[in-house]
């Protein structure tokens, strides 16, 4: 996708706005403001311990459960502000869904990996729940190597099926953004591209964040980039935010620059 259409064509699905994160007294996030794309890949990348997965576990609030955390400045989902008081967060979830590093299928059939949110949100119709692991395996691409055995553990797919499953689980209950940290470092090569292809699908439809390790990965399957760099308080702050090709090829900063370029991370 070129610059200017995903600048222009893309509404912001979720705003940060000077954001400062605290895990006690120690800050990992200072003064991030962005804006993410609808509909379009988003990648966060940058050294380890520069406040990513921080970053990425904002939206959706799953910092909320970490002793002493604090989070000051404004994260909106449209227009709603995430850290509201008033926010109901179990609706939040569904609406901003995590696909974690390590695939994490719950230890039960391939068929209740699926239906298990979607139950968890009222639906009791049995027909209606066969629909919906269908259509979310189909939706994954996985329906024809499972179909014949919903009943069994996902825990004995192979790893790549299995992160697959979570990701189908994680769209049974219809989100808007999917974010996924760092999704398929444990993946072999076939399977992450079986991922990334995926991620490509999904985006006509969901706006996905991904954290990544791969600068290869962010240049090759994201829209959007975002570079993130430790200050020298060690908190994590934005340098650099814009279309992926933009970032990769003519970058602003000397940091993404040295970075993108192998110099360090
Ligand atoms: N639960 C936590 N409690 C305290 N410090 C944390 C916690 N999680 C992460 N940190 C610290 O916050 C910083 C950013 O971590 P993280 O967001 O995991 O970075 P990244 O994903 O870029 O590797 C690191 O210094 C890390 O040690
Ligand atoms: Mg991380």
């Amino acid at each position: 996708m070129d610059n200017l259409r995903i600048m222009s064509e893309h509404r912001t699905k979720i705003k940060t706005e000077e954001v400062n994160l605290f895990y006690g007294d120690f800050q990992a996030l200072k003064n991030v403001s962005m804006d993410i794309k609808e509909c379009a890949i988003t990648a966060i990348i940058g050294p380890s311990g520069c406040g990513k997965s921080s970053l990425l576990r904002l939206f959706n609030r799953m910092n909320d459960v970490i002793p002493g955390v604090k989070v000051e400045g404004k994260i909106l989902l449209d227009d709603l502000s995430i850290y509201d008081k008033n926010m109901d967060v179990v609706n939040l979830k569904k609406r901003v869904g995590m696909v974690f590093q390590k695939p994490n299928p719950f230890p039960m059939s391939i068929y209740d990996n699926i239906a298990f949110g979607p139950k968890h949100h009222g639906i009791k119709q049995r027909a209606l729940l066969d629909e919906i692991v269908e259509r979310n395996l189909k939706q994954v691409a996985l329906w024809n190597e499972v179909k014949d055995k919903l009943k069994q553990s996902a825990l004995d797919l192979p790893m790549g099926q299995q992160q697959l499953l979570c990701i189908a689980r994680a769209l049974a209950v219809e989100p808007e953004v999917i974010l996924m940290d760092e999704s398929c470092s444990a993946l072999d090569p076939e399977s992450t591209m079986r991922v990334e292809g995926l991620m490509d699908e999904l985006a006509q439809k969901y706006t996905i964040i991904i954290v990544t390790h791969s600068m290869e990965q962010a240049a090759r399957a994201s829209d959007m980039t975002a570079f993130m760099m430790m200050n020298d308080d060690r908190s994590g702050g934005l340098v650099e935010y814009g279309p992926t090709e933009q970032i990769f090829s003519t970058p602003k900063d000397k940091r993404t620059e040295d970075y993108i370029t192998g110099r360090f991370g």
